[in-house]
């Protein structure tokens, strides 16, 4: 499977700006799966509700959520992106699967992170998987949202419903992440692909540095690939999914049949 992220530095409330940029990045690229980052249409660092309400869109009627199920369709490759949703008078920091199929699933970040409390609903959808179709099979992926990954439970939760791909898209703003997803590849044996955004942002007095550094990590915590800091990429790498359906440590040692669940309630 051709599988990969963008990165980029989305333009604050400015969803036909960032569309357009998707749109030059990805041109000519082949993919079966390509994850974006994290509120990819609005940007991030909000400082009022009207910014909010201008930039975020109704799922799946959308402008950005439309785009990118027409990029989906031209490139027919399945398209994870974080998005600034609008839903029943809330807003979400959220994430969608599109397929080429015209499928749409959304997943709603579970745990804010700071500032993000004052603007956005706690998500409600939980940790789901999506199938999606790679060579006539089915493979499992699963979304988070940035800040998630420092809960080991979020990643747990994704790999004990059979993801065997956790797209991450992020905009991480602190320096541990992308070492830290060795650990929740390996602890769960599945590839993660953590799409991050670059470039800064200044709003409301306020100042956000994004780290850039995507990362794409195999179940054995071998980085395909490690993105550079600043700078627009879209980074496509081969993997097989199914390497992931193999949950062995050593031969007596099966990560998920060995949990001791009567020692431990998480
Ligand atoms: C983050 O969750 N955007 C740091």
């Amino acid at each position: 499977m051709k599988a990969g992220y963008l990165q980029f530095k989305p333009e604050f409330c400015d969803p036909d700006a960032n569309i357009d940029r998707i749109k030059r990045l990805v041109k000519g690229k082949e993919f079966d799966l390509l994850v974006l980052p994290e509120l990819a249409n609005s940007g991030y660092l909000f400082s009022s509700f009207d910014e909010l309400s201008k930039t975020s869109e109704e799922l799946p009627e959308g402008k950005f959520c439309k785009a990118l199920q027409e990029l989906s369709i031209d490139h027919n490759g399945y398209i994870v992106s974080g998005i600034c949703e609008k839903r029943g008078g809330k807003y979400y920091n959220s994430s969608i699967l599109v397929s080429p199929e015209g499928k749409i699933s959304i997943y709603r970040k579970t745990h804010l992170f700071s500032d993000e409390k004052k603007w956005f609903a706690p998500g409600d959808t939980g940790f789901s998987v999506c199938d999606i179709i790679d060579k006539g099979k089915s493979v499992k992926v699963g979304m988070m949202i940035c800040y998630d990954w420092i809960y080991p439970e979020s990643a747990r939760t994704l790999a004990l419903k059979g993801a065997q791909i956790i797209c991450h898209p992020s905009n991480l703003v602190m320096p541990y992440c992308q070492r830290a997803m060795f650990t929740r590849a390996i602890e769960n044996r599945v590839f993660t692909i953590t799409a991050n955004r670059t470039g800064k942002e200044t709003n409301g007095g306020n100042e956000l540095n994004f780290t850039g550094g995507s990362v794409i990590v195999d179940p054995k915590g071998n980085y395909l690939h490690s993105g550079s800091i600043e700078g627009d990429e879209c980074i496509i790498v081969e993997l097989d999914p199914a390497e992931a359906l193999n949950k062995s440590i050593t031969p007596n040692n099966k990560i998920f049949q060995d949990r001791r669940t009567d020692m431990y309630s998480l």
